[in-house]
């Protein structure tokens, strides 16, 4: 089964090829991700607007490199008919009128995306229809206006193609990017499977099993941390997912774009201020005589001692001790903001190092303390971090070593997992993969067209039984974030 991904929630336009194996192993084709943060670099922050205009002079080159480097991409054996200036598409709609219906229909679709279909029209004269089985589209949440953008190519493609289109949920893509390849494995990862199963086919493992995925055993508690969302998830399996507790004003990575923006560091502001605060913090290191540690710092232990070492920037730690599961970044930056004002440009200049590190640290604090707290009331077995922050290397340390001393401290053995650094900012690739583990779902439950029984692992077939294709939930009730209608045939409405 090949899966193309498109995923357009922010500022990153990215089309992804994944091919699920017969023996459970999956490859990533092609995952090409082009990001616009120049475009929005002067704006401190993504504008809406352009990035749906980005993504509609993006998308089509980047399914052309994508297809090609997933060797799918051939010319079509049907040339432009001289009549009219039409064209054959396939066999099944040599007819010229369910042609004309077909372009009238295309148009209707990508209505609000001229500039992309310009361009698709061609595209779609000059070459076949790939050997694809599904679209899988990020369809919620993110920007409206640049998801559509997506959103419609997919109908679009799915639409002439004839394929199904699968729409997908960018926060659940990020918590399964935790299954996507590591850089250091070579060998291609599977889908994962219970544990019984594992254990009963050692064979398997050795030719498929990447070794990573083997790691995640549920449940699980997943922080999903990005430019737009702050969320504590409970995995109970694969496909079901309790909301905890989410941001309750700005996400994490949007308070470090905000910062960034604040201190005129540029934009996005994560890798820039977690690279200037590590700068500060290897000085201090290596000096001979390390300040003394905060008193009451609260700091995760392998820290003690270099945390909050300066005191004159003390930011506060927003919600650490409520007993819920949310949290508040705004407060975070706002305190920011009111101590910056109170300096001069000189001293801005000179602390602006001290206030990266104190901000990191305090918002790195209060998520991983409410993680591990999370972890504890609900006997996880594995914690899984993902999102854009993800990517920060404190948090990673952080979280991975309070986790392992969290497992020495209960007994009980806690794993701990965060994709590879490209899986943690927005990619395709996750995308598909969702997609994959989806569908072999739908079609256990007889809903998805196109793929054929015998293309899907029997033990896949086993184990995925339990995916649940609807949204997340919080505290029981529905949480709707499908704003696109699908149809019985997966085609989105
Ligand atoms: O997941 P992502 O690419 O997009 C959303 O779904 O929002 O996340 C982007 C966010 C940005 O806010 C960016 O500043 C943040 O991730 N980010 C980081 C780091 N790298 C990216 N934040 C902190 N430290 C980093 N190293
Ligand atoms: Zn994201």
């Amino acid at each position: 089964m090949r899966i193309l991904a498109i995923e357009t929630s922010c500022d990153e336009t990215s089309i992804a090829v994944l091919e699920s194996k017969n023996d459970g192993s999956f490859n990533l084709l092609s995952n090409i991700v082009s990001s616009q943060i120049k475009i929005h670099a002067p704006y401190g922050g993504v504008v809406p607007m352009l990035a749906k205009r980005e993504h509609q002079r993006n998308l089509l080159p980047i399914l052309k490199k994508s297809l090609q480097e997933s060797k799918l991409l051939k010319i079509s054996n049907f040339p432009a008919s001289p009549a009219g200036g039409q064209f054959l598409i396939s066999k099944q709609t040599s007819n010229s009128k369910t042609l004309n219906l077909k372009l009238k229909n295309l148009k209707t679709i990508l209505d609000r995306e001229p500039e992309l279909l310009k361009k698709l029209l061609p595209f779609l004269k000059k070459y076949q229809k790939p050997n694809i089985d599904l679209i899988a589209v990020t369809n919620g949440p993110g920007l409206e206006p640049a998801l559509w953008v997506g959103v419609n190519f997919a109908k679009a493609l799915g639409y002439f193609w004839n394929l199904p289109v699968m729409p997908i949920n960018h926060v659940e893509g990020h918590i399964i990017a935790n299954w996507l390849p590591q850089p250091e494995n070579k060998i291609p990862p599977t889908l994962p499977l219970k544990r019984e199963e594992l254990d009963s086919s050692p064979s398997f493992l050795k030719e498929g099993w990447g070794g990573f995925p083997s790691s995640v055993h549920f449940p699980a508690i997943c922080l999903v941390v990005s430019g737009g969302h702050t969320q504590l998830v409970l995995m109970k399996k694969l496909g079901q997912y309790k909301i905890l507790g989410e941001t309750r004003d700005d996400a994490a990575g949007e308070a470090f774009d905000k910062l960034a923006k604040m201190l005129n560091l540029g934009y996005p502001g994560g890798p820039i201020i977690s690279q200037i605060a590590a700068k500060l913090e290897s000085k201090i290191r290596n000096s001979k005589s390390p300040p003394a540690p905060p008193k009451g710092g609260g700091l995760p232990p392998f820290r003690e001692g270099w945390g909050g070492f300066s005191p004159i920037v003390k930011l506060p730690r927003p919600m650490l001790n409520t007993k819920d599961y949310d949290f508040s970044f705004s407060g975070l930056k706002t305190a920011a903001l009111y101590f910056v004002k109170t300096l001069s440009p000189a001293q801005l200049k000179k602390l602006t190092p001290a206030i990266c590190v104190e901000f990191q640290q305090a918002a790195i604090d209060v998520l991983v303390s409410k993680t591990i707290r999370a972890a504890k009331e609900f006997g996880a077995r594995t914690i899984l971090l993902s999102g854009g922050v993800a990517a920060n290397d404190l948090l990673r340390e952080t979280l991975k070593r309070t986790t392992y001393s969290l497992s020495e401290v209960e007994g009980s053995k806690i794993n701990f997992s965060v994709p590879p650094k490209e899986f943690c900012t927005d990619n395709a690739a996750m995308i598909a993969l969702t997609a994959a583990m989806k569908a072999v779902s739908l079609f256990i439950k007889g809903g998805l067209r196109g793929i054929s029984k015998n293309e899907i692992p029997p033990r896949l077939l086993a184990s995925l039984k339990l995916w649940r294709s609807g949204p997340f939930t919080k505290g029981g009730a529905k949480y709707n974030w499908q704003k696109i209608r699908v149809d019985s045939n997966l085609r989105l409405a």
